[in-house]
């Protein structure tokens, strides 16, 4: 049964519309407003879309009441337990898991364009060494239209998929050439008989005079990580993903715009600012000091890694990785006191009111930072490691998007400025 539709009056003119309810296939109900303004002559107004469904996606769905997270119906819980993150990318591609010559093709397909052309080297070369690598990622990727400008035909269903395709292959490719450059190594390119993560992690850590070994802890962190920042619904970067590609632009210059959305402290780049933050505290008998710090309206400190737009639950994907933590502590014989920090600075945030009464719970990037130290990561290439991932959801949204055609993303405002007024001459003013 269909719901009835909304009646929205207007008590100063007595005008009414009709505004229709749409539900999800979760059944969750939205407003269709896209009558009000020329029935009722009103905008609506949402700063930081925060009531706003701005598209209708089959990719992935949240509910922040539950901690729930599934890609294409699919828990997230199984998936990280059962998948591999080249699998997972196929699913959010194409909707549903593959079959096993399905699959066998896909790696064949990412695998046969991991390579990225020769000059791109040379590009990444004239960065400085200390140049952060977000900032890199963001101009080179941009930089592989210039590139592949004879296949960017967005009209062709194929060539946008074979553009999906490379991104994903390179992104790896692109990130190591980025950190082999700070740290002043030779290029490593992709040595194709590895999977997805061994070859990401040969290409960051191989020196041409060693035979190297893929750490297998460390491939199956890399795979469990990466599926778990693979896609998370219209998160900001994703939403900007979308806005460029409702121009007609080309995906490299949409994934590069959702790169710097990412590369944001309150969005992706909170995983390198709990770091920075848990470093900061430094010793658990300052924690209390944080947590007044965090809760006090005129110091502009958050707890970084806590809170969500959407969850107001623990994050689904924070449970994961804080048990992946200890077992990568575990398994590789460390031990990090920033991880026992980390855990009394979460016991101590979730008894106190200010953080219960606002239901700021641990999210993704709280604990994602201290698997990454462990493995060798340094502090600035832990948004990169989530801008690998998300790149799979960004081009998934992306297709989806360009083979849906929308009308180009267009918000209006509240005008707060002054009032019509005449040109007065320098000399007058
Ligand atoms: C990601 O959207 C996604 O899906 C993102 C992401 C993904 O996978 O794409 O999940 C990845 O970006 C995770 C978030 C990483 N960012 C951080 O950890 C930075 C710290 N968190 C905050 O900046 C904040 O919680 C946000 C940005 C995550 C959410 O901001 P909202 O939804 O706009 O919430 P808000 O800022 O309006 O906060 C509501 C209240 C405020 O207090 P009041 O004005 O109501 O009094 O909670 C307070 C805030 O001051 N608050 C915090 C806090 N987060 C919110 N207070 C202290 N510390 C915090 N971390």
């Amino acid at each position: 049964m269909s719901d009835k539709p909304l009646i929205l009056t207007d008590p100063n003119t007595d005008r009414s519309v009709e505004l229709p309810v749409i539900r999800g296939s979760e059944g969750e109900p939205t407003i269709d407003i896209k009558a009000v303004p020329s029935k009722l002559g009103y905008f609506t107004y949402d700063p930081g879309y925060a009531a706003t469904a701005s598209c209708t996606s089959s990719i992935t769905f949240i509910d922040g009441n539950r901690g729930i997270l599934r890609y294409r119906g699919f828990p997230i819980e199984q998936l990280a337990e059962k998948s591999t993150f080249p699998e997972v990318a196929y699913l959010l591609l194409h909707g549903e898991l593959p079959s096993r010559s399905q699959y066998d093709e896909f790696l064949d397909d990412i695998t046969y364009h991991t390579m990225v052309p020769e000059k791109l080297n040379t590009f990444i070369s004239g960065f400085h060494y200390d140049a952060h690598p977000m900032a890199m990622m963001a101009g080179v990727v941009g930089s592989l239209a210039a590139f592949y400008h004879d296949r960017l035909d967005m009209s062709d269903p194929a060539q946008r998929m074979l553009a999906a395709k490379r991104m994903i292959a390179k992104m790896p490719t692109i990130a190591a050439a980025c950190y082999r450059h700070h740290m002043g190594w030779p290029t490593a390119y992709p040595p194709n008989a590895l999977n997805y993560t061994e070859r990401f992690l040969h290409m960051m850590f191989s020196v041409p005079a060693e035979v190297y070994e893929v750490n297998p802890v460390a491939a199956r962190a890399f795979d469990l990580l990466f599926i778990l920042h693979a896609d998370h619904e219209q998160n900001a970067s994703t939403s900007t993903v979308r806005l460029v590609g409702s121009t007609g632009a080309n995906p490299y210059a949409c994934v590069a715009a959702g790169i710097s959305a990412l590369w944001g402290p309150a969005h992706g780049g909170a995983n390198e600012a709990v770091l920075n933050m848990l470093e900061a505290i430094g010793d658990v008998s300052q924690v209390p000091t944080y947590i007044d710090r965090a809760k006090d309206k005129d110091d502009p400190f958050r707890l970084m890694g806590f809170g969500h737009r959407v969850y107001k639950n623990y994050d689904p994907r924070a449970s994961i990785i804080r048990t992946a933590a200890h077992e990568v502590l575990a398994e590789l014989g460390a031990r990090d006191p920033l991880m026992d920090l980390a855990m009394e600075l979460e016991r101590i945030a979730l008894e106190d009111d200010y953080f219960v009464d606002k239901r700021l719970y641990p999210n993704v990037d709280f604990y994602s930072g201290i698997i990454y130290k462990a493995m060798g990561i340094p502090k600035s290439m832990f948004t990169v490691m989530f801008a690998i991932a998300r790149t799979v959801g960004w081009v998934s949204q992306w297709l989806e998007q360009a083979d849906h055609p929308t009308r180009i993303g267009r918000p209006r405002q509240v005008y707060s400025g002054p009032a019509e007024r005449d040109y007065i001459d320098i000399g007058q003013r």
